[in-house]
């Protein structure tokens, strides 16, 4: 695909686009050959050999996006000090190196993204994306309709109010299974960012312990068919969808 030689070379890594602009009238970058200093030359790295300071670009390797499920008591992160099992060890097959996208705590479960492709996750931990994320969380207590009309219009968390977000209760299971056969209640919560603990933290804000929490929702994707531990490969089109989501960012303000 033709594409700016600034573009291809902010893509590879090499330089941020300003920055490619610079070297390339600068005379620093080759194609096919001779020097091109031309702003608006195109190229295709597929096809092209574009060398940069006498070097050359090669192809980007194959972006994979991940969607896993992650089960309590693993961490979310690539290595782990106290040698915990960790959310890329449970990846098999999959020889590209993925990196998880935010985090789920120890304690918690549920969905989690894993990936190699930067922009991917530039976007989705941007605030102003407001990508929704959902979560399901059992309570120690039972918070009164005013407390949680107050966490959805925002609480000061670290000095800073968090978003507005929608809260409601789910339905009670009377006999066995879940959510409620303890009799503590269920609550369904979204929001549009993922500040440190934030949903632990907004619940202990008014009183009502989370003892159990678990990421059912992340945008348009949800656990269906995905068992705790398991994980499957986005489309690309999934992948398409989610760069191009943008939420009501007067919300993430
Ligand atoms: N909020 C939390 O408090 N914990 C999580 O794991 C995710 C969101």
């Amino acid at each position: 695909m033709q594409e700016r030689l600034q573009k291809i070379i902010a893509t590879a890594g090499i330089a941020s686009r300003r920055k490619a602009e610079e070297m390339i009238t600068q005379g620093r970058v080759m194609v096919n050959g001779p020097v091109v200093r031309e702003l608006g030359s195109k190229a295709d790295l597929e096809n092209d050999h574009i060398k940069v300071d006498g070097k050359l670009l090669s192809q980007p390797g194959r972006r994979v996006t991940l969607l896993l499920n992650k089960p309590i008591g693993v961490i979310s992160s690539v290595s782990d000090p106290q040698k915990r099992q960790t959310v890329v060890s449970l990846v098999r097959g999959i020889k590209e190196r993925v990196y998880p996208v935010g985090r789920l705590d120890y304690q918690s479960s549920g969905l989690l993204l894993l990936t190699n492709d930067g922009d991917l996750a530039n976007h989705m931990m941007a605030r102003a994306s407001a990508v929704p994320r959902t979560y399901h969380v059992k309570l120690e207590g039972s918070p009164d309709s005013k407390a949680l009309a107050k966490l959805e219009q925002g609480i000061v968390l670290d000095g800073q109010r968090t978003a507005p977000c929608q809260i409601r209760a789910l339905v009670q299971a009377s006999r066995r299974g879940n959510p409620g056969s303890s009799g503590k209640p269920w609550y369904e919560i979204t929001l549009v960012e993922g500040r440190y603990h934030q949903v632990r933290r907004m619940f202990e804000r008014i009183g009502c312990a989370v003892v159990k929490l678990k990421r059912v929702r992340i945008a348009f994707l949800t656990d269906h068919g995905l068992a705790p531990g398991r994980y499957r490969q986005l489309t690309p089109d999934e992948v398409t969808r989610l760069k191009h989501w943008k939420g009501n960012s007067a919300a993430a303000k």
